[in-house]
């Protein structure tokens, strides 16, 4: 549901605000702590961030997905692992649930996850599955009421926080996605157990683990959706999770030019500005035509999502341009920076590092070209 403009812009302006006197100041602090602070969390919790496309019904925010794109810009304009905190509740780790729950599910888990009480996860990559997601191996075998699971996950957003999985595992002899059904796993299921954090190129402050299943019991309560079902919900579930991510690359994008403005008006070389230079000038030039691009295509598939069109193809491309803008951007933004770029000091190394993950998850840039590819091929052009 589309918020009133005045509910909206309201909302936007927390937000901004939110980002410039708390996120942005400690963004160098997190970053070597690998940790954002307890205490910051729960700000975001108070500001209702872990529940924003949780429907109001069950204490959430239920933005649409324009409006939520809008936020994500925002929340894009910092370093990404601070919305990597509540990112997953929002989008991969409780659409599962919100799109295809019981209602019984819903009332059970929605509040928890709209007051970030309840962290949710979602894992789906395992070590042989990643690009490849259909032909995951975690087992969920069939056993009087419920389900026993063994198998791993790799590379779980969130998991050392979470409460909450939803996990995608092969149940009955179906091959490839057919046979892939979908669970919602508390973490204190006996037989769950996460990895150490892995060590990472950038956004550090964001953790990804591995997740062991050990003859985990699963209530068939807790199936998500039909038996056979599961590959289609992850499907449908990093859809919206692409366009979310692309509306994050446009906000850091925006964040880099304004820096990179800043620093070109403020540094002299051959006795001006760098900002009257006009190589300097081409290259804040292209990366403010593509970020307004990204914008434009991200926006506009949040709209017709909205309108209840399938954008599986906007959704991908929207993605793969906006997270290849947001490496050239940040790439461009170290030129501009000259040697300072290069320096730890001025963090646009770090942002350099942090971006370099948006061409890789939800969808490498190759998965969405495949699927852009298939759909137009599908659609006939
Ligand atoms: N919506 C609904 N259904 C869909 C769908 C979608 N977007 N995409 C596919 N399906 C359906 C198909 O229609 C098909 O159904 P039928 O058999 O009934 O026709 C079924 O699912 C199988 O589809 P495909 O034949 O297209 O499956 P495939 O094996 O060829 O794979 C793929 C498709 C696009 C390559 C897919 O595996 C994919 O997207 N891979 C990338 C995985 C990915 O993004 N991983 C990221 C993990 S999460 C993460 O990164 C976050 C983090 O925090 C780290």
């Amino acid at each position: 549901m589309a918020l009133d403009t005045d509910t909206r812009d309201q909302l936007i302006e927390t937000v901004r605000r939110f980002v410039i006197e708390r996120l942005r100041p400690l963004e160098a602090q997190v970053a070597e702590d690998d940790a954002i602070p307890d205490a910051l969390v729960d700000e975001m919790r108070e500001l209702g961030l872990f529940g924003l496309s949780v429907p109001e019904a069950y204490g959430g925010l239920g933005l649409g997905m324009e409006d939520e794109c809008l936020v994500a810009l925002e929340l894009g304009r910092t370093s990404p692992a601070f919305r990597s905190a509540f990112g997953t509740n929002v989008g991969i780790g409780s659409q599962g649930l919100i799109m295809h729950g019981t209602p019984e599910q819903k009332a059970r888990w929605l509040p928890g996850i709209a007051c970030g009480e309840i962290v949710t996860s979602f894992a789906l990559t395992e070590p042989e599955a990643g690009s490849d997601s259909a032909s995951v191996q975690t087992r969920a075998r069939l056993d009087g009421d419920g389900y026993v699971l063994n198998g791993s996950k790799r590379y779980i957003t969130n998991a050392d926080k979470a409460h909450l999985f939803t996990v995608m595992a092969r149940t009955g002899d179906a091959p490839g996605a057919k046979g892939v059904s979908a669970f919602l796993v508390p973490r204190d299921s006996p037989g769950l157990s996460v990895g150490k954090p892995e060590r990472k190129m950038g956004q550090h402050g964001a953790h990804v683990c591995d997740v062991i299943f050990e003859d985990v019991r699963v209530p068939a309560e807790n199936r998500l959706g039909e038996e056979g079902q599961g590959f289609k919900i992850a499907m449908q579930v990093l859809d919206r999770g692409r366009l979310h991510i692309s509306a994050v690359c446009v906000g850091l994008a925006e964040r880099l030019i304004a820096d990179c403005v800043a620093y070109a008006q403020e540094r002299r070389q051959f006795g001006s500005a760098i900002a009257d230079l006009q190589l300097v000038q081409a290259m804040i030039a292209d990366s403010k035509t593509e970020a307004l691009a990204a914008r434009a295509l991200a926006l506009e598939t949040a709209r017709r999502r909205d309108a209840g069109e399938n954008v599986t193809l906007e959704a991908a491309s929207s993605k793969l341009f906006a997270s290849e803008m947001v490496g050239r951007v940040a790439d461009r933004a170290v030129q501009i920076h000259g040697g300072a770029g290069y320096m730890t000091e001025y963090g646009v190394e770090r942002f350099y590092r942090d971006v370099r993950l948006f061409r890789i998850y939800e969808g490498s840039s190759q998965i969405q070209q495949l699927v852009i590819a298939r759909e137009t091929l599908k659609r006939g052009g």
